[in-house]
This record gives structure tokens, sequence and C-alpha cells, in this order.
């Protein structure tokens, strides 16, 4: 099964682009789609939309919009899951020491990598950054 992984702009900006992603390949992932571009406003917020309430949204918005980020596509057996136990908690302090998170996060907010929650966000987060017919052409 697939998952969706953001590397946010924080890690961009702290040239941990190949440090995160060769962490996940060692977990076991393969990669399968990616793209590097930078959210719109529009975007972000569509993004976070279940977040919208959250006295966060406004900064977590600015943050994910600050610089450029990069939307990768991540296959493995037990995707969701095992992203989540790789990437570790969202506040950098509670994650496990050898996790994306324990390693590169800076904070709560600036937290390094997203990852979807669940199958169905996996899927819709999925087709947020990449068409079908976008993941038919990689599959070849
Ligand atoms: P992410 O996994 O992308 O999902 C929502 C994001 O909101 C989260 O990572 C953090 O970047 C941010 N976030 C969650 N909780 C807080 C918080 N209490 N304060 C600031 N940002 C937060």
């Amino acid at each position: 099964m697939k998952t969706l992984a953001i590397i946010k702009p924080d890690a961009v900006a702290g040239g941990k682009i190949g440090k995160i992603l060769a962490h996940l390949e060692g977990a076991g992932f393969t990669i399968r789609a990616a793209r590097f571009m930078r959210l719109s406003q529009a975007q972000a917020r569509a993004f976070y939309v279940v977040h919208k309430e959250q006295p966060f949204y406004d900064s977590l918005v600015k943050f994910m919009t600050s610089g450029a980020c990069m939307p990768v596509l991540l296959e493995h057996e037990d995707a969701v899951r095992a992203l989540r136990e790789a990437i570790g908690a969202t506040d950098p302090a509670e994650a496990t020491k050898g996790s994306v998170r324990g390693l590169y996060a800076e904070s709560k907010e600036r937290n390094a990598i997203h990852a979807s929650d669940s199958a169905e966000t996996a899927e819709r987060e999925t087709a947020f950054f990449f068409s079908e017919d976008e993941l038919n052409a990689l599959q070849g």
C-alpha cells in the first residue's frame, strides 16, 4: 500500500531532503512519486482544512508556504503505520530519538515532515499532489 509524506519547508531549507529520503528508503519504503514545489496559500489552507479551527492553523499555513516543500508518495506493505512510526511524534520533544522528527524537527510546527494519518487520508492527500494519469505513467 501507499501513503503520502511531505518534506516540509524547514527540512528543505535545512538541506535535509537527502538524509530524510535515505532514512525512509532505509526503513523499507520505496519512493513511487515526488515533486518539488512551493505551496500557494490556497493549497496550504485546503491541504490542512481539517485543522482550520485550530489556534495554530494560520501559523501552519504561513510556515508551509514559506518555501519549497517536497510531497513524496511512498510504498510499503504497511505504509501508513510504518511511516508514522518512522517519522515519530508531532512534537520532536516526544519523538523517538532515531525517528525523522527526532533527528530533524525543530518544533511542534517546524517538524520536518508530514505523513497521512490513515489509508483514507492517504488517498485524499495523494490525489492532492499527483494525478491518476501521472501515477499510471510512473508505473510504466
Ligand atoms: P502535520 O503532521 O503536518 O499535521 C498538522 C501540522 O500542524 C503538524 O504536523 C504540525 O506542523 C502542526 N501542528 C500540530 N500541532 C501543533 C501545535 N500544537 N502547534 C503548532 N503547530 C502544530
